[in-house]
């Protein structure tokens, strides 16, 4: 059977950063994010059959080899021994992002690749599971299995099963909020977050403060959306984003992922505040320098229109917060034919959308 599912990004509010086992891939804490709407999502389609000698790949039209490929046969392994298969598969995924996004896809892919193949195998598979799959692929993949506001719990057992999504509020809990992206930079970071939270582990001495800090801080945030409590949640936001960064900036050597643009901004939503007497808008950053800036409905013209005036700016984006992977049906959505034949497919920018054949 072939199974292909969209699935979108998520911003974290309060940040992983930070493993205590690299293999599964078990967080040192807690995280909370927002999943994205589909401004930017990945869609991918999977097709397991006895007929194939090897598993294939394909990313944005673009046959996969070598360690790329073998990362996406390390989650097929771990998706056929969720379904005690044997079978190797075929998947393609294509990123539907604009040029100038400058973002990692890793959690909407890995998101959309755990949905699919499950799916694929015919699994009936809580969420839960599903995020634990998506996990092991990236981290932070695992808290876009789901819609709305998402906790990536930190557990105590060894293997993993605690360490899961959560669904804190779902996307019509609040539906004012919105995501103003501000992109400063298009290439790709120097240091990679998984080579960048080791080092911070092995040799940063705030890191230990900012764990002892952080349960009360994910019991804050919980509470602010739970109460839709919009100053609580942008000042917790930019504290818990500048306190990553401080950790990341005390790392041996130094990690600054950070720019100059990104700085202005984090002036500019201050001074905004400062205009209005009151937060009511509030950054955050992730392993980059593009800039997350909340804010709600009312304001997200001015706060965009704020951003876009910054030097350095190259584009922006509004996005909702989102209602997690979509399964799409339809034979005629999927990258492949039935069979696994290749159909040919590309994302359109102009006109936002995936022409297939
Ligand atoms: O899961 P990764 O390897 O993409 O790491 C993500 C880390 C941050 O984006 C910086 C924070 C987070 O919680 O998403």
């Amino acid at each position: 059977m072939i199974s292909t599912v969209e699935a979108t990004p998520n911003i974290a509010v309060v940040k992983y950063w930070g493993k205590r086992d690299e293999k599964l891939i078990l967080p040192t804490n807690a995280s909370i994010s927002a999943t994205m709407d589909e401004t930017l999502r990945t869609r991918t389609s999977v097709v397991f059959s006895e007929r194939f000698k090897s598993d294939e790949a394909w990313l944005n039209g673009k046959k996969l080899e070598g360690k790329d490929l073998g990362e996406i046969s390390r989650m097929l392994d771990i998706i056929r021994s969720a379904g005690k298969a044997k079978m190797k598969a075929r998947m393609a995924s294509l990123n539907c992002f604009p040029t100038a996004a400058g973002f990692a896809s890793s959690a909407s892919g890995m998101a959309a690749l755990a949905c699919a193949g499950t799916a694929a195998l015919g699994l009936e598979i809580s969420p839960k599971e599903l995020s634990i799959i998506a996990r092991q692929g990236s981290g932070s993949a695992c808290r876009s299995v789901m819609g709305g506001f998402v906790e990536w719990t930190r557990g105590e057992k060894k293997d993993g099963s605690d360490y899961h999504a959560v669904q804190i509020a779902d996307e019509k809990h609040w539906p004012q909020i919105r995501n103003v992206i501000a992109i400063t930079e298009k290439t790709k970071k120097k240091v990679s977050s998984r080579a960048g939270m080791k080092q911070t582990v092995d040799t940063s001495s705030l890191f230990a403060k900012r764990i002892a800090d952080l349960p009360n801080v994910l019991d804050a945030m919980r509470k602010a959306i739970r109460a839709r409590d919009l100053e609580s949640f942008l000042g917790i936001a930019m504290k818990e984003s500048t306190n990553m960064h401080a950790v990341m900036m005390d790392t041996w050597p130094p990690i600054i992922y950070l720019n100059n643009v990104s700085r202005e901004i984090i002036y500019a939503v201050h001074d905004y505040n400062a205009a209005k007497g009151a937060l009511e808008a509030g950054y955050t950053f992730d392993a980059g320098p593009n800039a997350h800036v909340y804010t709600t409905e009312k304001n997200a013209a001015e706060v965009r229109k704020m951003l876009g005036e910054i030097e350095g700016v190259q584009k922006t984006m509004v996005c909702r917060v989102g209602s997690g992977p979509k399964y799409l049906k339809n034979g005629k959505d999927a990258l492949f034919e039935e069979d696994g034949t290749a159909k040919k497919h590309y994302y359109d920018e102009e006109k936002d959308r995936i022409v297939i054949g």
